[in-house]
């Protein structure tokens, strides 16, 4: 999500580390720092906004000195600022930092408590203070205080930090987020992606999980966190820096596609109480007696956030047992609708921008609502007008049809589904724990689905020049079926439709021939069987099926012509892995057409216009 670059050497490192930064820039940020140690200091700087700002600041209060770190942040605690930029800095310590630390109010409350003053809202600032803490009551250097930090710490992250007393080194560390480390002719750096990194050397090698290093001049020392010494030679990359950029895919899209099992992960992350069948989220805003008032759960939404309500609908109502109805934003915006004090309105937006969604907000807060949003961009406009907010955490989307952003609001619907329910008394502990541990499976039984691209090919390979294509599922499969067709439309312009299968005999059948592929969404679920019957009648015309069903279905491997494997999982969370296989087909059809992929004609990623 956010940028890491860090330089030890002999050249000025502010420079490099800016230039660093300038590579990252196409992955989205919010504000920039900088923190060098000039020789007797640790001078930092840092900017809200692009950049161009921190430059300009920089310009302002040039960085001498050739050891530093870099930042470019994407908000996940506490709003875009200059106060909430990285470098974090605490005593004679500065850090940044990449991902989300889980605990991070637990031990907030723990250093308050030994009355330290926090600069920031930043779960980052907590590291610094740790190790600065572990500095003073006698660690040896910057390595070993970095090591007792990190046995406090849990979540993701990449970790770099300097230290005043030790101006010749960085000391980095990480966690389920990735950092690379370079090795150049008497110099080293680290950083977040390989393109941070081009401009000086293409000699990396990758830290694993569970490692941290200390970086000089002279090269890079590796070791466990419990101090076991690794050895790994550094291999060269000969990515250009577009392919850096898009981590070796062919196209953003793609590689969000394959970022979703960790955009999940990270949207779970420090929100699950298992002991309690139950989702930890402050932020909400949400107690039991809020909770029970509420009388009607209304959606509002744009777009793929618009499929995503739709599941979400499904899910409140059955786990949280209250009335949920979905909208357009830009219908109800229109219409004169009627809200009250007993309505919760859900905003769903992944830019946290769209000009219908905020509309509707704001006439759901005239009529008394309370507003709930659930969005990708921290502080964005919709969760600032909102009373309560609950982000998913999908890091920044670049391909402008959305994928990981749909499946993490997904997610982020279901946690609000179950923290509903458990708050109004409609689910007990037992059921809230199943969902939970249903949900923690998820990133691997989407690995699972992405594993199996070679068959989504071969559809697309088949079918890429089909005039029109039709999408059909039922229950939670039908808003899937939707997302389906737009992400096809989207992305390779060929026409798509997606229909409840249930309305395929008032309608859609009269299309059906042997020239009409037809894609339907039947995991083993409630509406099984139902669903098969759609799938034999269209066979009876010749139309010709491709079919999105639990792994091992052997009725529907006879009947279709081609089958696309789920995992065995449970009911709930069968959407959110649906999706994947429709996301990968619209791709690999738009891709063997030519198309661009990432930026669509005529479509925005943020649509900020009626
Ligand atoms: C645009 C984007 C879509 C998105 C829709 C709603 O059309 O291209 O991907 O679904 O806006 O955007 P939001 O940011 O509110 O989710």
């Amino acid at each position: 999500m956010c940028g890491i670059v860090g330089y030890v050497g002999p050249k000025k490192a502010a420079p490099i580390l800016l230039d660093g930064l300038r590579r990252l820039e196409y992955r989205g940020y919010d504000s920039a720092g900088l923190a060098v140690h000039d020789g007797r200091e640790i001078e930092v700087v840092r900017a809200a906004g692009k950049l161009e700002n921190l430059a300009n600041a920089l310009e302002q209060r040039p960085l001498c000195g050739s050891t530093g770190l870099g930042h470019t942040r994407w908000a996940t605690h506490g709003r875009p600022s200059e106060q909430n930029a990285h470098p974090h800095a605490a005593g004679d310590v500065a850090v940044v930092h990449n991902g989300i630390i889980e605990n991070y109010l637990e031990l907030k409350h723990e250093l308050q408590a030994s009355g330290v003053r926090f600069a920031s809202d930043t779960d980052t600032e907590i590291v610094a203070h740790l190790i600065h803490r572990a500095l003073e009551q006698g660690a040896p250097n910057l390595f070993g205080a970095m090591r007792q930090a990190l046995g406090r710490l849990r979540g993701a992250y990449a970790l770099a930090a300097i230290s005043r007393r030790e101006p010749d080194r960085l000391v980095i560390a990480k966690n389920a987020s990735p950092l690379v480390v370079g090795v150049g002719e008497g110099e080293t750096l680290c950083g977040s992606d390989i393109p941070a990194l081009l401009g000086s050397t293409r000699n990396m090698l990758f830290l694993e999980d569970g490692e941290m290093a200390e970086l000089t001049a002279s090269g890079v020392r590796i070791e466990t966190v419990e101090g076991k010494p690794v050895e790994r030679a550094p291999r060269r990359i000969d990515w250009s820096a577009v392919q850096a950029e898009k981590g070796g895919y062919k196209h953003f899209m793609l590689k969000e596609i394959f970022e979703q099992p960790r955009a999940v992960e990270d949207t779970l992350r420090g929100r699950i109480n298992l002991d309690e069948g139950d989702v930890v989220e402050a932020e909400l805003g949400l107690d039991a007696q809020a909770a029970r008032s509420i009388e009607r759960v209304v959606l509002v939404a744009c777009g793929t956030s618009h499929h995503a309500a739709l599941v979400g609908r499904y899910w409140i109502e059955q786990l949280a047992r209250v009335a949920a109805h979905t909208e357009l934003a830009s219908e109800v915006r229109y219409r004169d609708p009627v809200f009250g004090p007993k309505d919760l309105v859900v905003a769903v937006s992944q830019s946290g921008e769209t000009a219908d969604t905020l509309a509707a907000v704001k006439a759901a807060r005239e009529g008394g609502a309370r507003v709930l949003a659930i969005a990708n961009v921290l502080d964005s406009a919709i969760p600032r007008a909102s009373h309560g907010s609950l982000y998913t955490h999908a890091g920044p989307e670049i391909g402008v049809a959305s994928t990981k952003c749909f499946t993490t609001q997904l997610v982020a619907l279901l946690l609000l589904a179950v923290h509903l329910g458990r708050r109004r008394g409609a689910l007990d502990a037992e059921r809230g724990r199943e969902i939970l541990q249903a949900l923690l499976e998820l990133p691997n039984e989407l690995r699972w689905t992405l594993a199996r691209k070679a068959d989504i090919h071969q559809v697309a390979r088949h079918w890429h020049n089909a005039p029109h294509m039709l999408f059909l599922g039922r229950g939670l499969g039908y808003p899937i079926a939707l997302e389906g067709a737009l992400k096809l439309k989207e992305i390779s312009y060929s026409h798509a439709e997606g229909y409840a299968a249930g309305e395929m005999k008032h309608g859609p059948i009269a299309l059906i021939d042997e020239n009409m592929p037809v894609v339907v969404v039947m995991p083993r679920d409630r509406q099984y069987e139902k669903t098969l019957s759609n799938l034999q009648e269209v066979r009876a015309r010749d139309g010709q099926v491709i079919a999105v069903v639990t792994e091992g279905d052997a009725e529907a491997k006879k009947l279709a012509q081609w089958v696309l494997e789920l995992p065995k999982m449970p009911e709930l969370t069968q959407p959110v892995a649906a999706v994947v296989p429709l996301q990968l087909l619209a791709y690999y059809i738009a891709d063997l057409k030519g198309t661009d992929v990432d930026q669509p004609r005529n479509l925005a990623k943020t649509v900020t216009v009626e």
